[in-house]
């Protein structure tokens, strides 16, 4: 069974009056805008997803609770919104590409966010197809849709992991990407290139923000981040890949989202930004930075080190700073405080997850 069998998601229709008005150029920015995010129940969508229905915008959530990690997780993240009367929930998988045409008919987005995705390096060893079908697939019948019902303007998320594992740091956007050290990695950078071919022949401003290891309330379950706070809360003991020497640039979600909407007035034509933190943390650092905030040791058992992880990654911002007038405020501890305040009292359902990939993707990846 899938996990998002177990509960009943429907179709929401669009409530609001829709009136056929033309779309307003990629520039213009009068707000309450319409605007559609793919992927918006999940971590970093639903933050987006409460911070334009809170600048008064009309938002469509487009997600169909995959079962990448449990349902009920999602539908948490869209507690505070799901009756909110500017919000749209389209639950429809983005592969069906009339049910996808049905739904931007019908709201008439002018800006979409496309975050949906199936995340994850280490599953997509395992299972190449389904990212492609979700993350390559996907993408080209957002876009396709898209033009056909006039959204001038797209964000994509990318991902910091299209750098791969031999550029010199910091990573910056002109850097090459060309050799993927995993099928997600490849599917992400697939996307880019699917996007920069579209706004080459089409009239469209398309920006693909490249995310850094993002963490803050609601993260995804299979992070670390996520993982060793519930580990340690429960005081089981935290798996360490390697000698926790590789480091990431923890990038929290408020910073994450604040690039986002920054990226709403990204200059016209086909961009790509690193948001990051721009400042790397050993595996090691976190953990001490975890033990500390939380005031107690965690139990570390160390494990192989796993195929397809990078030792480092490594934002340069000043593209984002000089063009977007964007840049990441809040360091690692301040961060880690704010996720574990947040766990402390979080809803029980967050720490219901098992293994997000042992759910069982619906997809034959033989
Ligand atoms: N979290 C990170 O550290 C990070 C880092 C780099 C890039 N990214 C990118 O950011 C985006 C969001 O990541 P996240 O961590 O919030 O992941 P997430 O898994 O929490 O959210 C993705 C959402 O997309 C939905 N979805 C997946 N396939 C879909 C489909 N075919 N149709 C409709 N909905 C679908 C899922 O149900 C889920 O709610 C992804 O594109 C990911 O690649 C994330």
């Amino acid at each position: 069974m899938r996990a998002s069998d177990s509960i009943t998601i429907t179709p929401v229709a669009n409530t609001l009056p829709f009136s056929r008005v033309p779309h307003p150029p990629a520039t213009d920015y009068a707000s309450p805008m319409r605007i559609a995010v793919t992927g918006g129940a999940g971590f970093i969508g639903s933050h987006l997803v409460e911070r334009l229905l809170s600048d008064d915008h009309h938002v469509l959530c487009i997600d169909n609770f995959d079962p990448f990690y449990p349902a009920p997780v999602k539908l948490a993240n869209l507690a505070d919104v799901l009756h909110h009367p500017h919000f749209t929930l389209s639950s429809i998988d983005l592969c069906d590409a009339n049910a996808l045409s049905d739904s931007l008919a019908q709201f008439q987005p002018n800006t979409l966010f496309h975050l949906a995705a199936t995340a994850g390096v280490r599953p997509s060893i395992e299972r190449p197809m389904t990212y492609v079908r979700l993350n390559v697939d996907a993408t080209q019948t957002i876009l396709s849709a898209s033009l056909r019902h006039g959204v001038k303007r797209l964000i994509l998320a990318g991902s910091s992991s299209v750098y791969g594992k031999d550029q010199p740091t910091p990573f910056r956007e002109e850097h090459a990407s060309d050799i993927p050290q995993s099928p997600y990695a490849a599917t992400k950078r697939a996307m880019e290139l699917l996007a920069a071919a579209h706004a080459a022949v089409h009239p469209v401003t398309i920006t693909v923000c490249r995310l850094f290891t993002v963490y803050g309330p609601r993260q995804r379950p299979d992070l670390a981040i996520s993982r060793f706070v519930r580990a340690m809360l429960a005081h089981q003991p935290i798996t360490v890949f390697g000698d926790g020497t590789f480091s990431r640039d923890f990038t929290y979600v408020q910073d994450t989202v604040e690039g986002f909407l920054a990226a709403m007035h990204a200059p016209s034509g086909f961009h790509v930004y690193n948001l990051g933190a721009g400042k790397p943390f050993s595996v090691n650092e976190l953990v001490s930075t975890i033990e500390r905030v939380m005031q107690t040791q965690a139990i570390i058992r160390h494990a192989e080190e796993q195929k397809g992880d990078v030792p480092t990654t490594f934002a340069c911002t000043q593209r984002a700073e000089q063009q977007l007038g964007w840049s990441p405020r809040i360091d690692l501890e301040e961060g880690i405080r704010r996720f574990v305040a947040w766990m402390q009292s979080a809803n029980p359902v967050y720490f219901q997850v098992g293994e997000p990939w042992s759910l069982g993707i619906p997809i034959d990846d033989s």
